[in-house]
């Protein structure tokens, strides 16, 4: 029953990933006045909220028992690179986190932002996403065993 639960909750963090991801990036290359900027952080907010249910999910399923067991992900080369793409997103989502944290903290001051850096986290926000398509595909491959070392 648990094991279902924590699956279901996996998948729905990419329904909400995904969209909000996207939606973020929308809102990134938008005028950035006051309603653009709440409809970027309202998409900011729901892509962290997927990402906090991508990781405790995703160790819970990994490593508590509740799928194949540890010693098959840490034998498959897709759960690495699963890993490793993992990675990457956090990387590239550290100046849009910082930034948006940035500007956020200076709206509830009643400072404008400076938005001249929209262009650029745009451009990390659609990585991102593209990341997280590649990221399913790996995911499919790991479950069906593929790639299992000896
Ligand atoms: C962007 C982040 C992630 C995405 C898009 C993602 C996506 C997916 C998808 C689509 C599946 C279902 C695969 C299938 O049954 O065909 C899956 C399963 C799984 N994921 Fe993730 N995942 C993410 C992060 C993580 C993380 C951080 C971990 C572990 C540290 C993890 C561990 C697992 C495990 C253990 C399964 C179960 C595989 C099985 O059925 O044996 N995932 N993931």
């Amino acid at each position: 029953m648990l094991a279902a639960v924590v699956s279901a909750l996996h998948v729905l963090a990419l329904a909400l990933g995904l969209p909000s991801v996207f939606l973020r990036g929308r809102a990134l290359r938008g005028p950035l006045d006051a309603a653009g900027l709440r409809r970027l952080f309202a998409a900011d907010s729901v892509w962290g909220l997927a990402a906090l249910l991508w990781i405790v999910t995703g160790l819970l399923r990994a490593f508590a028992g509740l799928e194949k067991g540890t010693g098959f992900y840490l034998r498959s080369t897709f759960f690495w690179l699963k890993l490793g793409l993992v990675a990457a997103v956090f990387v590239l989502e550290l100046r849009p986190m910082l930034t948006l944290l940035r500007w956020r903290r200076q709206l509830a001051r009643g400072v404008s932002p400076d938005t001249s850096s929209a262009r650029a986290l745009h451009t990390l926000t659609h990585a991102e996403l593209a990341l997280v398509v590649v990221i399913v595909f790996v995911a499919s491959l790991m479950a069906r065993g593929f790639g299992l070392r000896p």
